[in-house]
C-alpha cells in the first residue's frame, strides 16, 4: 500500500469518513473507494450510508446531487473545478419559455445538469432510469433537457410522447461517430458495441447493447461473448478488465478522456480529507426545490 493510500485510509477511520467515486475516475481513485457506481447509484448510496462525512470522486454535479439529498452530511469534493460541460448547457430561461408555449409539459432534467437546472425542472434522470421514468410521467409533452443524445434515445422509445429537445451534448460522447465504430469493426468484427446513450443516434444505432456505465459493466459480465467494444469513457475500463480478466476490450475513437473526471487524484482525496474541504455547498431555497426533482427520481425510479 503507498503512502498516500494509507494516510487516506488512516484519516477515512479517524474521521468516520466514507469515500464514493464515479467509473469515470483514474484506477487508484476508485481502488480506494468503499462505493463505487453510476450516476442513479451514486445519487441513491449517499442517503443510504451513516458516515457523516462522504468524499466525493466525480464531478461536482454528482457531488450537488448528494448534498441536495442529504444536507446534514458534510460532501467534501476532492477538486471543486471537476466539472461537467453538459451541466451549464440549459438556461432557467429557455424553460419558463417552453413552459408558457406548452400546456401539459414536465420538464425532464437529465442530473447531469447543476443544481439550478433541477431546481426548475419536474423531475431528474439518469442514463439506467430514464425510459422507466420518462414513460410512467402522465404529461404528453417532455422537454428533455440538456442532453439531446440521451432525449433522442429515450424518445424513439417512447413514440406516444412528444418530445422537445434542448442542443446539449457531452463532448466526450458527442465527438465519437459511426466511422470510428466501423472502423473498430473491422478490425474486431466479433467484438459486441457496447455504447453508452450520451453518443449520438448514429452510435447507438451500431450497438448490441446501450446502457448506463453500471450497465455496460453488468452486460459485459454476464455475456459469454469475450471481445467487446466499448463507446464510452476509458476510465471504464479498469473495472471491466478487473471483473473479466480473461475477456478483451477495445476502445473506439480517442481513447475518450473526461477531463472534470481526472482532476481527481489520490492526493487531493487525502488533502479533502485532512482539511475537510473543498466542500459543496447548495443554498438552502435551492436545494429545496432541487430535491423535489432529485425525490421524484428516486421514487419512479424504484
Ligand atoms: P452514468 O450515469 O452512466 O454513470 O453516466 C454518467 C456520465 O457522466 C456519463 O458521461
Ligand atoms: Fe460530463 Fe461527459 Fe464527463 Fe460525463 S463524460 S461527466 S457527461 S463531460
Amino acid at each position: 500500500m503507498s503512502d498516500l493510500t494509507e494516510k487516506i485510509q488512516r484519516l477515512k477511520k479517524e474521521k468516520n469518513a466514507v469515500i464514493c467515486a464515479h467509473y469515470y475516475v483514474e484506477s487508484e481513485v476508485q481502488e480506494i473507494a468503499d462505493y463505487i457506481g453510476d450516476s442513479y447509484y451514486l445519487a441513491k448510496i449517499a442517503s443510504e450510508l451513516e458516515e457523516k462525512i462522504i468524499v466525493f470522486c466525480g464531478v461536482l454535479f454528482m457531488g450537488e446531487s448528494a448534498k441536495i439529498l442529504n444536507p446534514d452530511k458534510t460532501i467534501l469534493i476532492p477538486d471543486p473545478q471537476a466539472d461537467c460541460p453538459m451541466a451549464h448547457m440549459a438556461q432557467e430561461e429557455t424553460i419558463k419559455n417552453m413552459r408558457k408555449q406548452y400546456e401539459d409539459l414536465a420538464v425532464v432534467c437529465y442530473v447531469n445538469s447543476d443544481a439550478k437546472l433541477k431546481a426548475c425542472s419536474d423531475v431528474c434522470v439518469t442514463s439506467a432510469n430514464a425510459l422507466k421514468i420518462v414513460k410512467k410521467l402522465p404529461n404528453k409533452n417532455i422537454y428533455f433537457i440538456p442532453d439531446q443524445n440521451l432525449g433522442m434515445y429515450i424518445a424513439q422509445q417512447v413514440p406516444e410522447k412528444n418530445f422537445l429537445f434542448h442542443a446539449g451534448y457531452c463532448p466526450i460522447h458527442h465527438e465519437l461517430t459511426a466511422d470510428d465504430v466501423k472502423k473498430e469493426m473491422k478490425l474486431h468484427p466479433k467484438a459486441k458495441v457496447l455504447v453508452h446513450p450520451e453518443c449520438k443516434k448514429e452510435v447507438t444505432e451500431l450497438a448490441d447493447y446501450a446502457g448506463s456505465t453500471s450497465e455496460i459493466l453488468s452486460y459485459a459480465k454476464n455475456s459469454t461473448e469475450e471481445e467487446f467494444m466499448i463507446c464510452t469513457e476509458r476510465g471504464v475500463f479498469h473495472q471491466l478488465q478487473k471483473q473479466n480478466p480473461k475477456k478483451h476490450f477495445y476502445a473506439v475513437g480517442n481513447g475518450q478522456c473526461c477531463e472534470g473526471m481526472k482532476r481527481i487524484t489520490l492526493q487531493k482525496v487525502a488533502d479533502a480529507l485532512e482539511k475537510e474541504k473543498p466542500e459543496v455547498l447548495v443554498e438552502e431555497s435551492l436545494r429545496k426545490h432541487a430535491e423535489k426533482s432529485l425525490q421524484r427520481m428516486l421514487k419512479l425510479a424504484e
